[in-house]
């Protein structure tokens, strides 16, 4: 697990081989007649055959046998996942959820998949237009493997990737990988339909800063070649509904790999903030990781935003997050530490959602501190990292995130309750507001 090796660089064409089969890419074709190491070779496709060069992708792998050596896919148990986005009624108030509880191993064995719980979402997956944002709770593994503290191990067609506390991953559709755990472990989950996320353009900020492309890790490739009869499951989400199939080899079963349709992953520590260094803010899409794009220009399906330890210099401004009301949706959740805006009630493994037009902004004890605050340069949100889907749909609550759930904070509004006027209509000077 120490010496995890990867491929750098976003969306690069790559070639992969397992080292214990040096020569098993093709050379110079895609499909030979009979590949090296008598493999069978599949394509993978991310995108449409048509779509133009600078979107168009997809992998070609080099399998011991095909994925389509599988037994019949049969309906299960679906658990805490929904695409059904009219569950219950529409709520345009401020939610607030108090970390998710995550089951001990000792009183009930979770897996990944079962310990998926959609939480909100909108759109039609059918039709490939919208999200779904989930929340994982679980404790087991869903293979058996040498457990290690604190991460999260991503088997994956493409090779292995690990998975640390404060780092992301993206494994995108059709891509095939079982996520072992060494603890009671928690997670976010944003599933866009039909689309991937891309580097946001970088307009006049220029060719580097934000998420720079040579820190996204791909992983290489590594195959086992085991045979168990019935011994494999594969789970297929199909139209948003579990189907499991039986299959005797493991589905990790790729020697080499080629393309640019792979799974990735990045730590947020590297990312490069930006803001204004004089006065006022940047909006909070300078602080934007990966965007998924809608059809219309600068609109997005959803951004995946960040809020990094920074310096804060502003002057003569009010420095927290302003109020405000969007036409986007905006789910925030917390990885760890305090979230600068909020410094009780919104805590790790927690979430909140201001969907569209809702009104929001600094708690009343932020907004008294930071009118009064002293304007040094001063560290924000050291230790901390909060993260926003931001999205240009609606997005609708599962009955589980308002009820079964039980961590909907019912008191999220009372936060605002204390704010008062401090309107002097006979005096400009704010400070005589005092
Ligand atoms: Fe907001």
């Amino acid at each position: 697990l120490c010496h995890m090796q990867y491929i750098s660089g976003f969306g690069n064409e790559c070639v992969s081989e397992d080292p214990r089969c040096p020569g098993s890419l093709p050379e110079g074709q895609n499909n030979p007649q009979v590949c090296p190491y008598n493999l069978y070779a599949e394509q993978l496709s991310g995108s449409a055959f048509t779509c133009p060069r600078s979107t168009n992708k997809r992998s070609w792998l080099y399998r011991i046998l095909p994925s389509v050596s599988h037994k019949p896919f049969e309906s299960i148990d679906q658990g805490h996942i929904t695409h059904n986005w009219d569950e219950v009624d529409p709520d345009p108030n401020q939610l607030r959820w108090k970390p998710f509880e995550i089951p001990k191993a000792s009183q009930k064995r979770v897996d990944f998949v079962s310990g998926l719980h959609t939480l909100c979402g909108a759109g039609d997956i059918r039709s490939n237009n919208g999200l779904a944002i989930h929340i994982f709770l679980c404790n087991i593994s869903m293979t058996c493997h040498l457990p290690r503290k604190g991460k999260l191990l991503i088997y994956t067609e493409f090779g292995k990737m690990l998975v640390q506390p404060n780092e992301i991953c993206v494994i995108q559709r059709g891509m095939r990988f079982s996520i072992d755990v060494f603890e009671e472990t928690r997670g976010y989950i944003l599933e866009v339909y039909g689309i991937h996320f891309e580097l946001p353009d970088l307009g006049p900020i220029g060719a580097n800063g934000l998420a720079n492309p040579r820190d996204f890790l791909i992983p290489v490739a590594w195959y086992e070649d085991r045979q168990v009869p019935g011994g494999y499951t594969v789970i297929n989400k199909y139209q948003g509904k579990l189907f499991a199939a039986k299959q005797d080899v493991s589905p990790f079963n790729v020697v080499a790999w080629h393309g640019n349709y792979t799974p990735y992953k990045y730590n947020l520590e590297n990312f490069t903030v930006i803001n204004s260094v004089a006065f006022d803010h940047a909006d909070p899409s300078i602080f934007t990781v990966l965007t998924a794009k809608s059809l219309r220009p600068g609109v997005a399906i959803a951004d995946f935003v960040i809020f990094p330890p920074r310096w804060g210099v502003a002057d003569k401004t009010f420095r927290p997050p302003y109020y405000h009301r969007n036409c986007m949706s905006e789910f925030m959740g917390l990885i760890r530490g305090h979230y600068e805006a909020k410094q009780g009630g919104f805590l790790p493994g927690g979430g909140s959602l201001h969907s569209t037009m809702t009104p929001h902004g600094p708690d009343a004890d932020c907004f008294e501190k930071a009118s009064k605050a002293k304007l040094a340069p001063e560290r924000i949100a050291d230790g901390t990292m909060a993260f926003m889907f931001e999205s240009s749909l609606s997005l609708a609550v599962t009955k589980w995130g308002l009820e079964a759930s039980m961590c909907l904070d019912k008191n999220y509004y009372k936060c605002w309750e204390p704010l008062k006027s401090h309107f002097t209509p006979n005096s400009r000077n704010p400070t005589e507001s005092n």
